[in-house]
């Protein structure tokens, strides 16, 4: 497979299911712990040694991009503070001058329009896909993962994360089938938008983290309408499917599916509990709140 050197980050959503917390902010934008989710999946992509990062924004997502530019402001303040750590924090978070982009996707008409509304910015290449409300917990990431998985896959390949749920959740997500192992990964031989638990084929649901080759923008740019009246990329990648292949890969490291509450609140007591300096003082909260001694 060609080099991936870039990534599209799908921040154009609404975000419903946080309101009113998200009326003027961006889902993307809520703190886990004190970093923005969006900031720890661009940091993902840049482990995994991401060069251009490709937001699809829409409107109340200004503040995104302000994210991922230096506040000069803020940095002089806390230079004459001597405040040295936090500085260093701000210039380690912040992707190098010229290599964001940003695109506004106009109305939210589904992750395949988003996906599609990039396609500009992508050109003709491999690109990777990471869904900021998914956050993978591990050292190195799952699109690390992803990229090592590739490279015994053949030139033009897709691949897919997915991860284990239990029968009865999978109807909430995209389902994949099993089929021969090649590497750590293996072929998807189907893909099964929100099945009923019985007609699902597997218990391997899809998990945020994409590569894809580009012609999926030309199958996108078809602008069918699929499911909830969405342009949806599942859709896409199965057109595609007819013509190239498929792969899963089960990765290692704890999701969070931030876009849910529960999976939120979740991250952060994990992400909380990971960190040396909160952990201590934390745990002993959350004793107190389950009423331990
Ligand atoms: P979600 O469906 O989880 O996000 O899409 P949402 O629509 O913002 O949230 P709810 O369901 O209303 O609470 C996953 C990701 O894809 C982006 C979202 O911003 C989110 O990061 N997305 C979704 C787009 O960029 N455009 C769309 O049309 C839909």
């Amino acid at each position: 497979m060609k080099p991936l050197r870039k990534a599209i980050f799908p921040v154009a959503g609404l975000g419903t299911r946080f309101l009113p917390a998200t009326k003027a902010m961006p889902k993307e934008m809520l703190p886990v712990v004190d970093r923005p989710l969006i900031q720890y999946v661009v940091d993902e992509a840049r482990q995994a040694g991401i060069e251009h990062f490709i937001f699809v924004t829409g409107r109340n997502k200004n503040i995104i991009e302000d994210h991922f530019d230096r506040q000069f402001e803020l940095e002089l303040t806390l230079n004459e503070r001597g405040r040295r750590e936090e500085l260093s924090t701000l210039s380690r978070d912040l992707p190098g001058p010229g290599t964001t982009s940003f695109t506004r996707q106009q109305s939210p008409l589904g992750l395949g329009h988003a996906v599609w509304c990039a396609r500009e910015l992508v050109g003709n290449e491999p690109f990777a896909l990471l869904l900021p409300d998914v956050l993978v917990q591990h050292p190195r990431g799952c699109l690390a993962q992803m990229i090592d998985a590739a490279r015994e896959l053949d030139g033009a390949s897709n691949i897919i994360a997915v991860e284990e749920a239990p029968k009865d959740r999978v109807s909430s997500y995209g389902v994949v089938g099993v089929g021969a192992s090649k590497g750590k990964a293996f072929a998807i031989t189907q893909m099964v938008e929100k099945p009923k638990p019985a007609d699902a084929p597997s218990n391997l649901i899809i998990t945020g983290r994409y590569i894809l080759q580009p012609e999926i923008f030309g199958l996108l740019a078809k602008q069918e309408r699929g499911a909830g009246g969405e342009i949806q990329l599942t859709d896409a990648m199965l057109a595609l499917q007819r013509t190239q292949s498929f792969y899963g890969l089960k990765f290692e490291g704890r999701t969070f599916d931030c876009g849910s509450k529960v999976g939120f609140l979740a991250a952060n007591v994990a992400y909380a509990l990971a960190r040396d300096d909160i952990a201590p003082a934390f745990r002993a909260e959350i004793k107190k709140l389950l009423g331990e001694p």
